[in-house]
């Protein structure tokens, strides 16, 4: 594959066969990509919008909570998928990822109750859970555009090395690495962060209409090469949104630094 970068008309760096728009700052990407998904909910107010958990997105939600306050940004039509979701943790947990986006998005825009989803971690049937989750995809047409974070492992969602391409919502094992990057909200404990969790297979994540991924800080800098550059494998799952036809990619300078090309475009160097 051969990604394409290009400087925006801020002077920011953005690059396309995966289109990878590379601003200076995380600040700026994370700006571009709140503006990117109010740019499809103005156009459409009942997008059917997937989202995307980590440290990576509050800034992102943090935009769009003020889109909504400030320029009346609406959410009433819209209806929202989250990637994944613990397994065993109950939704008030401080680690759950429904608890994560009630605190960082749903209290405080006008979303309809009932129209957020997040899997079900407390599922009693998990496999069942997983299938219910693909059915109201389904159900609500498809997800429309497709918010998308990136594993220290090369993971989107928890689809962790290995995952198969074409793979469903389904339940996985974490690794050790991902367990340890997110244990932030468990004290900082990665032994209490749960092994097991629900995600949003690679197959469902590929028939979103579009995809959008956010990547910023240099420490996942040698992984976005990976996952924009390199091979398409099962072992850097994000390397699928390769095959995707319409997946933009935003980052910082810090984490588009080892990107093919990255240098002749990077502001400053001309
Ligand atoms: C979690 C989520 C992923 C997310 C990743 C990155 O593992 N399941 O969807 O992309 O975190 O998180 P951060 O932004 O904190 O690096």
């Amino acid at each position: 594959m051969n990604p394409r970068k290009h400087a925006d008309d801020q002077g920011e760096e953005s690059s396309a066969q995966m289109d990878v728009l590379c601003t200076s700052h995380a600040s700026q990407a994370e700006s571009q990509t709140a503006g990117i998904i109010a740019q499809a909910l103005r156009a459409r107010h009942d997008l059917v919008l997937g989202l995307a958990t980590g440290r990576t997105m509050k800034r992102v939600y943090a935009h769009l909570v003020r889109l909504h306050q400030q320029d009346g940004l609406d959410f009433s039509r819209c209806r929202t998928f989250n990637l994944d979701e613990y397994i065993g943790l109950p939704s008030g947990h401080p680690g759950s990822y429904r608890r994560y986006m009630d605190e960082h998005l749903f209290r405080h825009i006008n979303i309809q109750a009932g129209r957020s989803h997040v899997p079900d971690g407390m599922a009693q049937d998990v496999a069942r859970e997983c299938q219910r989750y693909e059915t109201l995809i389904q159900e609500a047409g498809g997800i429309g555009l497709q918010l998308l974070g990136l594993g220290m492992t090369g993971h989107i969602g928890f689809n962790e090395p290995g995952s198969p391409l074409d793979s469903r919502t389904h339940e996985v094992q974490l690794t050790e690495l991902t367990r340890h990057e997110n244990a932030g909200p468990f004290g900082g404990e990665a032994s209490a962060v749960p092994a097991r969790a629900i995600t949003m297979g690679l197959g469902t994540i590929l028939e979103a209409r579009r995809c959008l991924l956010l990547v910023t800080g240099v420490g996942k800098a040698s992984v976005l090469a990976r996952v924009v550059e390199g091979p398409v494998s099962p072992m850097i799952p994000g390397s699928v949104l390769q095959r995707h036809s319409d997946c933009q990619v935003v980052a910082d300078r810090a984490a588009s630094r080892d990107l093919g090309m990255g240098s002749l475009d990077r502001p400053g160097n001309s």
